[in-house]
């Protein structure tokens, strides 16, 4: 296994992720939304854990990212704390809970923070949402920005198609950008916009540039791990890179047990009492 500069630090918290930046070691971040998972993926020793609204997706089965509730990221974000000693985890606040304004999206980020014991919430947005932030942050909760793709705003869009294609859009993201530094923002996803954009955002900013679908030149990178892993099948962008097809694995596994139950072949005698 290949050793990194904060490899084996305790604890991932914003600061390292600052010196990763500042020293050129990239950040490796993913989704996990329960125990088992989460447990996995810190003794792999990965950076960022993601607690992403994309549970509505890959645990729920919604269509889109809206519907998940914040009792129910509470429930993923705590269940996967439980399981991390290491890595850095960040809760998505869930669509509804923070745009409105700001007394409320400190309330919702103050009770991810109280009742699953997280390290960071993430909010989607830029110049928008401002406010929130600010507020979020004086009660000493680090925010983590999301620009580009955001997906609580998919009514808008109107597609997943990669975003700031067109000078005003890509102009937008850089500003927005810029401002979630400036508000104190200590990191930000940069979701399915073009390389060269993520490039010129990564360099004109201080903090810690994510990228989904954003090219290489940015500071880390995120992906949805029911993606890498292969469980999820039907959605594959150019940018998801399968490292495993857990779906052939788990369906080969269990169409042998059920043969084996079938053929009374299990249990055996060693298998029983
Ligand atoms: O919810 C999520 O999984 C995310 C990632 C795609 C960045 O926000």
């Amino acid at each position: 296994m290949s050793s990194y500069l904060y490899q084996n630090v305790n604890k991932v918290t914003t600061n390292i992720l600052q010196r990763m930046r500042k020293e050129g070691e990239k950040i490796a971040m993913l989704t996990a939304y329960d125990y088992s998972m989460a447990r996995l993926l810190d003794m792999a020793k990965i950076d960022v854990i993601l607690v992403g609204d994309s549970a509505a997706n890959v645990m729920a089965g919604h269509k889109t990212t809206l519907p998940i509730t914040l009792n129910e990221m509470i429930y993923h974000a705590s269940s996967v704390v439980r399981a991390t000693e290491r890595a850095l985890v960040v809760v998505d606040l869930p669509f509804g809970t923070y745009q409105g304004n700001s007394k409320e999206a400190l309330n919702s980020a103050v009770r991810i923070m109280k009742e699953s014991g997280a390290d960071a919430v993430k909010l989607e947005g830029g110049i928008e949402i401002q406010e929130s932030i600010d507020r979020i942050l004086s009660a000493g909760i680090p925010v983590m920005g999301h620009l580009g793709l955001m997906p609580q705003s998919i009514n808008k869009f109107g597609t997943y198609t990669v975003r700031a294609t067109d000078p005003k859009e890509a102009e937008k993201t850089i500003s927005d950008a810029k401002i979630l530094e400036q508000h104190g923002c200590f990191a930000v996803v940069l979701e399915k916009i073009p390389a060269k954009l993520a490039k010129e955002i990564t360099d004109s900013i201080s903090i810690p540039t994510i990228g989904i679908g954003a090219g290489p030149h940015v500071n880390g990178q995120v992906l949805v791990l029911h993606d890498m892993l292969g469980i999820t099948q039907e959605f594959s962008p150019r940018f998801l890179r399968r490292y495993h097809d857990l779906t052939r694995e788990i369906v080969d596994a269990v169409s042998h047990y059920i043969k084996d139950v079938k053929e009374e072949d299990f249990p055996n005698e060693k298998e029983q009492y």
